[in-house]
């Protein structure tokens, strides 16, 4: 029967389709009982946020003026001026820019999704590529894919502790190496990074930025893990520098000089604050059972190699699909693509009640004990 779909869509869905079914939950897990620490959300400030936005709503909703401007349609492009002037206020306070941001450099999307998705189609045309540093957020497939019709090509960092060290090479190989280098059009980089939970040096972003400036592209930097630096790092902890202050045509020190209409700093208010379950699931547990971890230290997640013995792309499969039966689903790092050939790896949100990570970090024990 004919799906009455659009041309653009069927080939869209002919890409993504078997990659949105390879990560649905194995038959027979119990999504009413497991504990789901697959997703980046954070749990921990739902009550908070619940009353937060109930008195918020009681307090100013009261006016007939304010219901008149909040019911009415921005009276220009790009969303409210006055949340756009809230949003750069917010930017100037946190991100330290080294030009002020003005409420006109603001555009509002729903979520950083539709931020990434509305640059991707301004700046490339259907066919085009991007360089995406692995391992990244698979996230960016449907992103690129389903209505810019627009290539991902992936930076290959040696392993998953060093990524940061390796961006350059990386970028440049995943550059030369391309087949059609005129079609790629944009870097996208993702810091403080998902699914590695840690920050890019400063470093690794100039170095990033001049070659995108070398090469002509665009600089996308998702930033939507900023300030979500956890508490209690080391003092040689990598911090957060956000694009936003390091972009400069004039190049003061310390500054890159890249024509700042080719940066694009995108952020959502979808992932900050508090990660409690992180103290249990990282010292007590994940060192006493040998397995290898990125040490997070920003955002709501670490990257572990729960499946140790995992050799193949099924194996790891097939260790993660039993976990979930028994109670606990993760990330499988497969779909974060980028460090080839390592298996086993996942990523584990902590950004849940202190009980249900104990919970969970039980239920990994006694499974690790059984199937390591
Ligand atoms: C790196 C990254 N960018 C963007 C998004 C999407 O954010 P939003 O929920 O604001 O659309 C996510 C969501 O998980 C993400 O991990």
């Amino acid at each position: 029967m004919d799906s009455g779909l659009s041309n653009r869509m069927k080939l869209s869905l002919k890409d993504l389709l078997p990659k949105l079914s390879e990560t649905t939950p194995p038959k027979l897990y119990n999504p009413a009982t497991a504990i789901d620490l697959s997703l980046a959300q954070n749990e921990v400030i739902r009550g908070e946020l619940l009353e937060y936005f109930k008195t918020t709503i009681e307090d100013n909703f009261t006016q007939e003026l304010t219901l008149m401007k909040t019911f009415a349609s921005p009276a220009t492009e790009g969303e409210d001026i006055q949340h756009r002037k809230a949003l750069a206020s917010f930017f100037n306070s946190y991100f330290n820019p080294i030009h002020t941001v003005l409420p006109e450099h603001v555009v509002v999307t729903a979520g950083a999704s539709d931020a990434v998705e509305s640059l991707i189609h301004a700046v490339c045309n259907d066919g085009d590529s991007v360089i995406v540093p692995g391992p990244y957020w698979y996230g960016y497939e449907t992103l690129l894919k389903s209505r810019a019709n627009v290539n991902i090509i992936v930076a290959h960092p040696p392993t998953y502790h060093n990524h940061d060290n390796y961006l350059l090479p990386s970028l440049q190989a995943a550059f030369n190496f391309a087949a059609e280098r005129s079609r790629i059009k944009a870097v996208i980089l993702c810091n403080p990074h998902n699914p590695l939970a840690q920050c890019y040096p400063k470093r690794a972003l100039i170095e990033c930025m001049e070659f995108c400036q070398e090469q002509g592209l665009h600089f996308i930097c998702d930033e939507i893990f900023a300030l979500t630096a956890l508490s209690g790092l080391p003092t040689t902890t990598t911090p957060f520098i956000s694009a936003l202050s390091l972009t400069e045509p004039l190049v003061p020190e310390g500054a890159v000089k890249i024509d700042p209409s080719r940066v694009h700093v995108v952020w959502s208010a979808s992932k900050l604050f508090g990660a409690s379950g992180l103290r249990v699931v990282s010292q007590d547990s994940l060192q006493r059972w040998d397995v290898k971890f990125v040490q997070p230290t920003h955002g709501i997640f670490l990257f572990a190699k729960l499946a140790q013995n995992a050799k193949t792309a099924e194996e790891e499969k097939q260790f993660f699909d039993k976990l979930a039966l028994q109670g606990v689903r993760v990330d499988a790092g497969r779909f974060y693509k980028g460090v080839e050939l390592e298996y086993g790896w996942a990523r584990i949100r902590f950004s849940v009640s202190k009980e249900v990570m104990t919970s969970a970090v039980t239920t990994i024990g006694t499974f690790l004990d059984k199937n390591s």
